[in-house]
């Protein structure tokens, strides 16, 4: 459910015409809508009411520090998975009391930072990164709190590139090797043991999977707790999928439905750390036609947006819905969707049925709210776009459009080429 809807053949996001932000702002731009933002991060909080936890959001579906105040004014958490996620959560005001810090290859110096500034804990991915916090919260003569992350060798059928539970992949510790490394950490003298993490993959679309890795990461618990090791918490990750197309996932509300019965009474707090199933739907792409080219067999429609802007077609063959801004009686064509970049790889949308555009019109590339953004670069010194969230009838730029001077920011030219 999200609020860019048609009202009179136009599209709008909320009350304001799309057509309108584009004229002000410019294209290519990414549009959000603040109701959809906030629905989706309460859709969170209500489900899972009736048992303690904490909503820590996803920063790398989405880290404009707006989006995140909003978030953070709502009481969110965040999942962070880098010193600058960690930067970025603290400077939108999100407590780093309810912050968790992922990723299997944190550095010294971002070790040390999140230690200072007193997260929750860290999720914690191999051995060696056990005995490198542990030093260095020595050195801080502090203790570190850490949950350890298990990999549950769970099959989320998703696509490979974003499935992260199975045993060949290098996300976490594997469940068999779980306990040895629980023992390693409760040894260690500056290590506080606080939870168990596990993530299993994104845009997974049914619940058996969230209910299979919970019920092996509560059998660990127990196991850990027969050994005298207590866990407070129990992370269950983030990937809930999001309707790109025809998918029908499960709601925030039917995952709590299958997981809080599994924890009966025990007196875990639970932490969830979403992103897409947040942001997605609630930001779009807005990009304008610039030609339209006639191949073999088929046709191209080349607009503003290219893989810099949103890569996951690209990487993933991702599928986005693309709309006409301004509905039109018009043809159908069979195209792709092609930007300016110089790759072949460069398209939004592949062998698509769309009703032909014009030159110079809007088309609006739907659900890139989460991994949108914040995936974008500068390749082919292409600046980075300006992104707007819309409230009711108003409308605000949120990020600003690179320009050409942030291109060669921080370049020198070494003195033997002057
Ligand atoms: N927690 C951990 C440890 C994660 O690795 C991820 C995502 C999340 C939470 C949030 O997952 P979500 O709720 O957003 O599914 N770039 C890809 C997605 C990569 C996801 C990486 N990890 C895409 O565009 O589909």
């Amino acid at each position: 459910m999200h609020y860019f809807q048609y009202k009179n053949s136009e599209l709008y996001a909320e009350d304001v015409p799309i057509r309108k932000i584009a004229e002000k702002v410019g294209t290519p731009l990414y549009i959000y809508s603040y109701r959809t933002l906030l629905r989706h991060f309460k859709a969170f909080e209500d489900a899972f009411d009736s048992y303690p936890h904490i909503v820590c959001f996803a920063l790398k579906a989405n880290s404009n520090r707006a989006i995140l105040r909003l978030f953070a004014k709502e009481g969110s958490g965040a999942d962070v998975v880098s010193g600058g996620e960690l930067f970025i959560a603290l400077k939108a005001g999100i407590s780093a009391k309810k912050t968790v810090y992922a990723g299997v290859g944190k550095t010294e110096a971002e070790i040390s930072y999140a230690l200072k500034s007193r997260i929750l804990m860290f999720n914690v991915e191999s051995s060696d990164e056990l005995q490198l916090i542990n030093k260095i919260a020595n050195r801080l003569k502090t203790k570190a709190p850490v949950a350890l992350r298990i990999n549950p060798d769970i099959d989320t059928k998703t696509h490979p590139y974003i499935s992260t539970g199975l045993k060949k992949h290098k996300f976490g510790i594997p469940i068999k090797q779980a306990l040895e490394h629980y023992r390693l950490a409760n040894s260690l003298p500056n290590i506080r043991i606080l939870g168990i993490h596990k993530h299993i993959g994104s845009q997974i679309t049914t619940v058996a999977p969230f209910v299979d890795a919970v019920k092996k990461i509560l059998l660990l618990a127990d196991s850990l707790r027969r050994h005298g090791i207590e866990i407070k918490y129990l992370n269950i990750g983030g990937g809930l999928g999001i309707p790109y197309n025809d998918e029908v996932p499960p709601y925030p509300k039917d995952l709590a439905r299958a997981i809080c019965p599994l924890l009966k009474t025990s007196n875990f707090t639970l932490i969830l750390e979403p992103g897409r199933a947040i942001v997605g739907n609630a930001g779009i792409l807005v990009t304008k036609v610039l030609y339209l080219k006639k191949g073999v067999g088929k046709e191209f429609v080349i607009v503003d947006a290219g893989m810099n802007d949103l890569m996951r077609p690209s990487l993933y063959e991702a599928y986005h819905k693309i709309l006409p801004v301004l509905k039109r009686n018009r043809s159908k064509i069979f195209a792709d969707i092609a930007g300016p970049i110089c790759e072949s790889g460069d398209f939004l949308a592949k062998d698509r049925e769309i009703k032909r555009p014009l030159q110079g019109e809007l088309i609006a590339v739907m659900s890139a709210g989460a991994y949108g953004f914040s995936m974008s670069s500068n390749y082919n010194s292409r600046p980075r776009v300006a992104e707007v969230l819309v409230k009711g009838k108003d409308f605000f730029i949120i990020r600003e459009r690179e320009q050409y001077k942030d291109l060669i920011r921080g370049i020198k030219i070494p003195g033997f080429l002057k």
